[in-house]
């Protein structure tokens, strides 16, 4: 293994009620509360109301940043920070999926940098300080919700980038099972491929000894592949809701990438894609990830087979590596569209026409991927192979 040092200070406040937490954390913090939240799903459900009600029986004030886009926009961003300056906010409440809570970790950091807040996610100003913030997840898939990633898109340059810093953890966040029973069915599976990828993209790692993390990747793969079918038969079963939010957490919140860096081009190739597209993140991870597989398959085989085997029970006898590994990458495919997520670009009738522009945009922040660092040319190639 690589050295490594695991920090990760969010309080997972996980199960059915735990909105009532909500009171006692926020007794930490000041009583001027910007709550950040998306297109208004949380009032079609009722959280809105609950957590309203909460927050003025806290005695609360807050200030409202409604409206963040799926695939939060800086323009969204720079609003709620100015927000924070006007209403002298001192505490952040994102409630929502991965674009609300990424769009709240950029106003945190904003609000205590005096430039522009597109500097830090640019990372040419490294954010030190942040307001607090905490979160009402109501979507399983990102990850957001444990980790101090944040994902924003700048829709006049066409650009979206990942950053994050130390200082944008969630202070806490809240996890109830029943609070995604309303997330439809598309977005369910999204969530079901996003996870699954984060935990591939982990998975394909340079060899280090890390046999314990493998098992670890293996198992959630596992886990989620049995859950899925079973919930999307039943979007409001409790069990596999639970299961699937647990899942969502673990796959990326640290615990399974200690002792090595995973590759993650693909993330920064779909970045590229919906920042021209705006296509749901994982729906283009679903089309992506199996080309990334067979274009950088030749680098180590062997991981490959081993997922074959282990993850997809494809016999590794009477064929050789390159077939068990191949037909590992046919099964992940397969199984991700039985669930009805898209398999070519075409489906959101992508074609050839910025494969160039894309590309460019992946390369822009220097090498991608650690299993494989790709050129230009290699990210050419995956996006011609997934149109
Ligand atoms: O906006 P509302 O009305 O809330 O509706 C949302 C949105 O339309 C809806 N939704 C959420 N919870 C719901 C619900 N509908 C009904 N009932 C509920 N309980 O679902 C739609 C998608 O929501 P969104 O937050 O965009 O989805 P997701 O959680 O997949 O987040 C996607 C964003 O996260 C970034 C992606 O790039 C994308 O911008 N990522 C962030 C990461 C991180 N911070 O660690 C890692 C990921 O790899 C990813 O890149
Ligand atoms: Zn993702």
């Amino acid at each position: 293994m690589e050295n490594f040092i695991f920090y990760n200070p969010t309080k997972l406040i996980f199960g059915s009620g735990q909105l009532a937490a909500l009171p006692q954390e926020l007794e930490k913090y000041g009583k001027n509360v910007l709550l950040v939240y998306g297109g208004g799903s949380i009032k079609k459900s009722g959280l809105y109301t609950e957590v309203t009600e909460v927050l003025h029986k806290a005695g609360a004030t807050i200030t409202e940043l409604a409206g963040v886009e799926p695939n939060p926009r800086l323009t969204t961003v720079r609003r709620g920070v100015e927000f924070c300056r006007e209403h002298n906010i001192d505490f952040i409440l994102a409630v929502g999926g991965g674009s609300v809570i990424d769009c709240a970790k950029a106003i945190a950091a904003g609000a205590k940098y005096d430039g522009d807040v597109w500097d830090i996610v640019l990372r040419k100003h490294i954010a030190t300080e942040a307001l607090p913030f905490g979160t009402v997840l109501t979507l399983a898939a990102t990850g957001s919700e444990m980790n101090s990633g944040s994902v924003i898109t700048n829709w006049e340059t066409q650009e979206k980038y990942g950053w994050g810093s130390p200082v944008t953890f969630p202070q806490f966040s809240i996890l109830d099972p029943k609070n995604t029973f309303t997330v439809p069915r598309d977005h369910t599976v999204y969530g079901i491929v996003d996870m699954m990828s984060h935990v591939l993209e982990q998975y394909f790692h340079q060899p280090t000894n890390a046999p314990l993390q493998d098992r670890m990747c293996e198992s959630v793969l596992i886990t989620v592949m049995e859950t899925a079918p079973k919930l999307l038969e039943d979007l409001e079963s409790y069990e596999h809701r639970e299961t699937i939010l647990y899942n969502g957490t673990i796959a990326l919140n640290g615990m399974l990438q200690m002792g090595y860096r995973g590759d993650w081009a693909t993330h920064g190739i779909e970045h590229a894609v919906s920042a021209i597209y705006d296509i749901p993140h994982a729906g283009g991870l679903a089309i992506l990830f199996p080309n990334w597989m067979e274009h950088v398959m030749d680098e180590n085989i062997d991981r490959f087979k081993q997922l074959a085997v282990r993850v997809f029970g494809v016999q590794d006898s009477g064929s050789s590596d390159k077939e068990v590994a191949q037909e590992g990458i046919r099964r992940l495919r397969e199984f991700w569209s039985s669930l009805g997520a898209p398999t070519r670009l075409a489906d959101y009738d992508i074609d050839a026409t910025n494969i160039e522009k894309m590309a460019e945009h992946v390369m822009s922040r220097g090498p991608v991927g650690n299993f494989k660092s790709l050129s230009y040319d290699d990210v050419v190639s995956i996006l011609k192979a997934s149109l």
